[in-house]
C-alpha cells in the first residue's frame, strides 16, 4: 500500500515533462490523479495510460491557461473526475519558459508569462480552497531561475519569483487546517521546455560544470521531492522553497 493510498491529486501540466513524472509517481503511491494539460491530447492520454498500466488511477482534464474561463473548465473536469471526493494534493506545475533579454521582451510576452505562470496558478489555488481536505498539500513549481541572473530568462525569472512568493502567506493562512504549502525549485531538467539547450553538448557541459552533482536533472529527480512534500511524512514542512537542482551554482567548484 503506497503512502498516498486513498488520496486525490491534481497535477497541472501533468501530461508531459516534470508534471508527467509527478503524476506517475503520485499514482504509484496510490493517489487518484487528475492529469491536467493545455492542448496536447495524445500526451495526456499517454500519461493516463502509463498510470493505469502500472495499476494506478488517473483521468485527464483539458484547460488552456490564458484562455478565458480556463480555471472554470479545469474545475469542471476535476470535480467531475473526483465524483464528490475532495482534493488532497494540488501540484501547480504547468508553466511556460522564455528566452528574451529585457531589450526584446514584448508586453504581450510578459503578460502571457505572468498569466500562465502566476495568475492562473494563484486562482487555481483560490478555487481549490473549498475542495481541499484538511491535511492537504499544495506544491508550486518554482525554479532556480529566481535565485540567479540569466539575462535571456528575465521574464520567466520574475514569474517564478512571484509564484515562490505565494507559499509563506498561504502556509500561514492554511496551516490551522493542517494544509502545507511549499515551492519546489528545480534547476535545468531535461524536458521539451529545455530541449533547445539540453540538445547542445556545450550548453550541457557548462551546466554540468556549475552543478555540484555534475549532471542535468531528470523529471524523476523532481517528482520524488514533490511526492515527499505531498506525503504525510512532510507534515512539518511548510512555507518553504526546496531547491532541487543537484546543487546548481553553489559557488566555485574544485
Ligand atoms: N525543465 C526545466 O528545466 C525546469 C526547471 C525549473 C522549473 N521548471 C518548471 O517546471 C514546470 C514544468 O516544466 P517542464 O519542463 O516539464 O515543461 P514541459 O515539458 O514544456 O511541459 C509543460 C506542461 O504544462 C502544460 N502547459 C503548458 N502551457 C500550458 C497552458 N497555457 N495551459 C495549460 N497547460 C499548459 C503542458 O500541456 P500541453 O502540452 O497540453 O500544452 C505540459 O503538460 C514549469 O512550471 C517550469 O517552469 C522546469
Amino acid at each position: 500500500m503506497g503512502v498516498l493510498a486513498g488520496k486525490t491529486a491534481l497535477v497541472t501540466g501533468g501530461s508531459r515533462g516534470i508534471g508527467r513524472a509527478v503524476a506517475v509517481r503520485l499514482a504509484a503511491e496510490g493517489a487518484l490523479v487528475a492529469v491536467h494539460y493545455g492542448g496536447n491530447d495524445a500526451a495526456a492520454r499517454e500519461t493516463v495510460a502509463r498510470i493505469e498500466e502500472a495499476g494506478g488511477q488517473a483521468f485527464a482534464v483539458q484547460a488552456r491557461f490564458g484562455e478565458k474561463d480556463a480555471v472554470d473548465r479545469l474545475f469542471e473536469g476535476l470535480t467531475g473526475g473526483l465524483a464528490g471526493r475532495g482534493l488532497d494534493i494540488l501540484v501547480n506545475n504547468a508553466g511556460i519558459g522564455s528566452s528574451n533579454p529585457i531589450s526584446q521582451v514584448t508586453p504581450e510576452e510578459f503578460d502571457r508569462l505572468l498569466t500562465v505562470n502566476v495568475t492562473v496558478p494563484f486562482f487555481v489555488i483560490q478555487r481549490a480552497l473549498p475542495l481541499l481536505n484538511d491535511g492537504g498539500r499544495i506544491v508550486n513549481m518554482g525554479s532556480t531561475a529566481s535565485r540567479f541572473a540569466v539575462s535571456m530568462q528575465i521574464g520567466y525569472t520574475i514569474s517564478k519569483a512571484a509564484i515562490e512568493a505565494m507559499a509563506p502567506t498561504l502556509a500561514n493562512d492554511l496551516g490551522r487546517r493542517g494544509i502545507t504549502v511549499n515551492t519546489v525549485a528545480p534547476g535545468a531538467v531535461r524536458t521539451d521546455m529545455t530541449a533547445g539547450y539540453t540538445s547542445i553538448p556545450e550548453a550541457v557541459a557548462t551546466l554540468e560544470s556549475i552543478t555540484a552533482l555534475g549532471r542535468l536533472g531528470e523529471p524523476e529527480d523532481v517528482a520524488d521531492v514533490v511526492t515527499f512534500l505531498a506525503s504525510p511524512q512532510a507534515r512539518w514542512i511548510t512555507g518553504q522553497t526546496v531547491d532541487v537542482s543537484g546543487g546548481t551554482y553553489l559557488g566555485p567548484l574544485g
